[in-house]
């Protein structure tokens, strides 16, 4: 088990001499694992491409997004409005955390191994003792919104740039996902505000991942199979594949275009990462959640899933793991 005076970096296992196999706590169940048979290879599936600028019909563009969340929960959006350069430069900066400081400066800036969704550099996901499988995967996790939330001293001070690119991306992405937020709106037959309206205050916080190369990626998972628990995620990858969506019951993977952003419908969409033995790989997934005040249920009648408390939802998320959709689908009435 992890300890507050001894975290264990994925990272620096990777990193260990001659390493040709992976530790037993990463090993996923045979039926977890990256198989060959529909393991991304599917070419006649991609995930579809949203073009968000130019003057397309807001109709139009409506009616292509809720095509895209019915059939896939997850799509690509070009022309968004974010400055390409400021995708380049999050990357660039989370890169070079990872790879250019020292792990016991990097450790610096540990997250609370025991708390959820604590701040700073961490490696599980769950809190330390709920972790069944453990993810081949090493993160940093920035609060952003409410700005009260926001305190850039406990964000790297390496590269020199790293603060200021974080909040500039952040302020950019909020401005995406209320847009997206209005769209999907509209495409359901709703008011263009009602989405917004029902998360209240928006909380938002910025996730970069860092897969290290695997000496077994046949029997690992960078980031076991879940789905996402707000309203809306919009990720960026860097030039290595990894990340997969989960469609008819197969694992698509989702290929890089370095000026598109991903965006996840929360939790209708089961995704995963997958390692590689040649390549490290970088994620950047900016989560945009209602507060855990905030009571959640469907829009239309008759309900298909139970009201919830957010802060509930969230706790059992994180004390019972993903496995997959398992949060919500246990909601289903
Ligand atoms: C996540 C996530 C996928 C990736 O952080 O929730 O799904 O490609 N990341 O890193
Ligand atoms: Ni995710």
């Amino acid at each position: 088990m992890e300890v507050a005076d001894a975290p264990i970096r994925v990272q620096s296992i990777a990193q260990e001499d001659r390493k040709v196999v992976v530790p037993p706590e990463y090993i996923q169940p045979p039926e977890n694992r990256p198989s060959k048979l529909g393991n991304g290879n599917a070419t006649d599936h991609k995930i579809p491409m949203i073009d968000l600028g130019g003057d397309k019909d807001v109709n139009l563009l409506c009616e292509e997004i809720g095509r895209a969340c019915r059939e896939w929960g997850a799509f690509h959006v070009a022309n968004h409005g974010v400055p390409i350069a400021l995708l380049d430069e999050i990357r660039k900066a989370g890169t070079s955390f990872f790879e250019e400081l020292p792990m016991a400066e990097k450790l610096r800036y540990s997250c609370d191994p025991n708390s959820p969704a604590s701040e700073g550099y961490g490696s599980r996901m769950l809190v330390a003792s709920d972790d069944a499988v453990l993810d081949w995967r090493d993160f940093f996790d920035h609060h952003t919104f409410p700005l009260s939330r926001r305190h850039l001293s406990r964000w790297p001070h390496s590269p020199p740039n790293y603060r200021e690119v974080i909040a500039e991306y952040s302020d950019q992405m909020k401005v995406l996902a209320e847009k997206l937020l209005g769209l999907i709106s509209t495409s359901l037959g709703l008011s263009s505000s009602f989405i917004e309206e029902a998360m209240g205050e928006l909380y938002q916080n910025i996730t970069i991942s860092y897969y290290p190369s695997c000496p077994q990626p046949e029997l690992t998972l960078g980031l076991q199979s879940h789905s996402d628990m707000g309203f809306i995620t919009l990720l960026i990858q860097d030039k290595v594949a990894g990340l997969q969506v989960s469609k008819d019951g197969e694992w698509v993977t989702v290929d890089p275009v370095s000026h598109a952003i991903l965006v996840i419908l929360g939790d209708q969409t089961e995704h995963r990462a997958i390692t590689n033995a040649n390549r490290a790989r970088l994620s950047v997934a900016t989560f945009h959640d209602p507060a855990k005040t905030m009571s959640v249920s469907p829009a239309f009648k008759p309900p298909r899933y139970r009201q919830v408390i957010y802060g509930d939802y969230v706790s059992s998320w994180y004390t019972k793991g993903p496995n997959g959709k398992r949060n919500i689908d246990a909601l289903l009435i």
